[in-house]
């Protein structure tokens, strides 16, 4: 479904709930980072791009005088979430996936924006669940929305950190800044190559047609990886302290191998890969700017090698694809493949020919289901542009 049919269909389906038009539709893309990954709360490289997948909420002000929200969403079958804004805002219980638009409003709310009651219906292409950061997408979107309800548009770099202080605060989860940030900053035929320090951002351009990002989806999401994101914080900050340095970021190898005797063996591994992929993460933004493709899917095998052996965040079916992918090779048009995002399921990114686009996305599929039992969905997606407001 492309952003304008997506669009359309949120406006029909409001329209149906609630008996007339929206007024306002607002759209923020999904992600999928490139390479670079748990290097962001370490205030180190990312290299995201937003993809072809979208959050869309259509909206108007609620009739009368309801000093209350409604929102209904097409995904969740059920109820819809209401919030009463004559009350202080509260989080909904954990899990609940209202936690993420209420969290926004509550943002707005701190800086002394207020909306008055209104009624919203919330569609996704993003698949849930699948590391595509579907959560910030739903965020952003909703912050989007209220910037045109109220008129008042927030700095990307304020509007992102408000969206990231939503899922901290409303959805319990202790995320980087990544994915709002581009989710906010996305831009068609561009990689973003974000510094989570300075929060400065470089535009990537990633526009030439001979290669293509896929995405595989392994529609597997496995449970611990929650409780594992937390403490594997809590890992790069003891390195970090262990060395000396405020942050992993002013780390370098040979300063973690003269601390190596200090910390626990676990610690010491987590902390190369943090430094390891900061440096392939700038190396990579450079390859990409050359067209050196090879070296980008050197890297990106690089990567993953770290995420699966030093942080220890990938599983069987991340494997699978990447062990397919390696099978490829550059002779079968194949130049690299990693996991991304979080890790413990969700999707792996791969830098192809798009020549070979097809026949890839047929091997993976059926070796994929051959070695796991479990059907994969891919896609491939150019980079896409952030967030956005649409015409009803
Ligand atoms: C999740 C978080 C991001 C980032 C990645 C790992 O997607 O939301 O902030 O830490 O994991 O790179």
């Amino acid at each position: 479904m492309t952003l304008a049919e997506l669009s359309q269909s949120a406006a029909a389906q409001f329209a149906t709930i609630y008996g007339r038009p929206p007024r306002w539709i607002s759209a923020a893309p999904g992600r999928v980072n490139v390479i670079g990954e748990h290097t962001d709360y370490n205030d180190g490289f990312v290299l995201p791009m937003a993809i072809e997948r979208y959050t869309v909420i259509a909206a108007d002000a609620a009739l009368g005088t309801a000093q209350r929200v409604q929102l209904c969403s097409t995904g969740a079958h059920g109820e819809p979430a209401i919030i009463d804004l004559t009350k202080p805002l509260q989080p909904f219980p954990k899990g609940t996936w209202a936690n993420y638009p209420a969290g926004v409003l509550a943002g707005f709310q701190a800086k002394g924006i207020s909306t008055g009651g209104f009624d919203a219906l919330i569609q996704s292409t993003v698949p849930t669940g699948g590391g595509l950061s579907s959560s910030a997408a739903l965020e952003v979107a909703m912050a989007t929305l209220l910037e045109a309800m109220t008129g008042r548009t927030l700095d990307p770099v304020e509007k992102a950190l408000l969206c990231q202080q939503a899922e901290h605060q409303y959805a319990g989860v202790p995320c980087g800044i990544m994915d709002q940030f581009i989710s906010v900053m996305g831009r068609k035929d561009n990689l973003l190559l974000l510094d989570c320090r300075s929060r400065r951002t470089e535009l990537v351009p990633m526009s030439d047609p001979s290669v293509s990002l896929l995405v595989t989806n392994t529609n597997v999401r496995h449970e611990l990886g929650s409780g594992q994101y937390a403490t594997r914080r809590a890992q790069c900050e003891a390195a970090a302290k262990t060395v000396g340095v405020t942050s992993l970021r002013d780390a370098t190898a040979p300063m973690l191998e003269q601390a190596k005797s200090r910390m626990e063996d676990v610690v010491f591994r987590r902390a190369r890969h943090v430094i390891g992929e900061i440096g392939r993460t700038t190396q990579a933004a450079r390859e990409i700017r050359a067209s050196n493709w090879m070296t980008v899917g050197e890297l990106m095998y690089a990567s993953h090698d770290s995420l699966r052996g030093d942080y220890e965040v990938s599983c069987a079916e991340l494997e699978a694809v990447v062990e397919i992918a390696r099978s490829i090779g550059p002779n079968g048009g194949m130049y690299g493949c990693r996991m991304t995002g979080g890790g413990f399921g969700g999707c792996t990114v791969a830098l192809l020919k798009t020549a070979a686009v097809d026949s890839v996305m047929k091997t993976i599929a059926t070796d994929y289901q051959r070695k796991t039992g479990i059907e994969a969905s891919l896609f491939v997606s150019r980079p896409a542009a952030g967030a956005t407001v649409l015409k009803p």
